[in-house]
C-alpha cells in the first residue's frame, strides 16, 4: 500500500492512464496525460514531471505539475543526472542525505526519478518529488517504472512533439 493511498490505487492510476492514452501519439500529449494522472492521482506526489534529454548529455524541462522546475539539467549533475547517466531509477528517500541533490524547491523530502530508455539510450526521466520525508513506497516506485517503460515504447510511434 502506498503511503497515503488505498491500496488499489496503483491499478486504478495504470488503468486509467492506459485509457487515457488509447490512440494518443504526440509525445508531448502522452507526457503532460502522464505528468497530469500521477500528480492528481496521490496525494504525496508534489512535483511530477519530465526532463527530455534536449542536447548530448543534457536534460530540459519538460510537461509538469507542481511549481516551477530546475530548467535545464546536466547528466553530470543531480538525481535526474544521475539517473539519466546510469540509466536507473534512483529512489532517494530523503534528498538532504545527498550531496548532488538540486533542490528546486526547498521544501521537497524525498525524490524518485525513472530513466525512460528507447533503444538502449535516455530519451527522458519522469521526476516525482514529495514533501514528505520518505514518501515513497516500493510499490509507488514499480508503478513509476511500469509507466516508463509504457510511455518509451511509445516514442517511436512519436518523433516529434506535435507534428509526425
Ligand atoms: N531534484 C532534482 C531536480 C529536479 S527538481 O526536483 C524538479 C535533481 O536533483 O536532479
Amino acid at each position: 500500500m502506498s503511503y497515503w493511498d488505498g491500496e488499489m490505487i496503483h491499478e486504478k492510476i495504470y488503468s486509467e492512464l492506459l485509457s487515457l492514452l488509447e490512440g494518443e501519439h504526440p509525445w508531448m500529449t502522452i507526457l503532460s496525460t502522464t505528468a497530469c494522472t500521477l500528480h492528481h492521482g496521490f496525494s504525496h506526489f508534489h512535483w511530477t514531471g519530465f526532463y527530455c534529454v534536449s542536447a548530448h548529455d543534457v536534460l530540459s524541462v519538460g510537461p509538469y505539475q507542481g511549481s516551477h522546475g530546475c530548467l535545464t539539467i546536466p547528466f553530470s549533475r543531480g538525481v535526474c543526472g544521475a539517473a539519466a547517466r546510469t540509466q536507473k531509477t534512483q529512489w532517494v528517500r530523503d534528498v538532504h542525505a545527498i550531496e548532488d541533490h538540486i533542490a528546486c524547491s526547498s521544501t521537497t523530502n524525498s525524490e524518485v526519478v525513472v530513466p525512460l530508455l528507447w533503444d538502449g539510450n535516455v530519451i527522458a526521466v519522469l521526476d516525482v518529488d514529495s514533501d514528505i520525508p520518505d514518501a515513497f513506497s516500493q510499490q509507488d516506485v514499480q508503478l513509476l517504472e511500469k509507466i516508463a517503460q509504457l510511455i518509451a515504447q511509445r516514442y517511436p510511434s512519436c518523433p516529434s512533439f506535435f507534428i509526425r
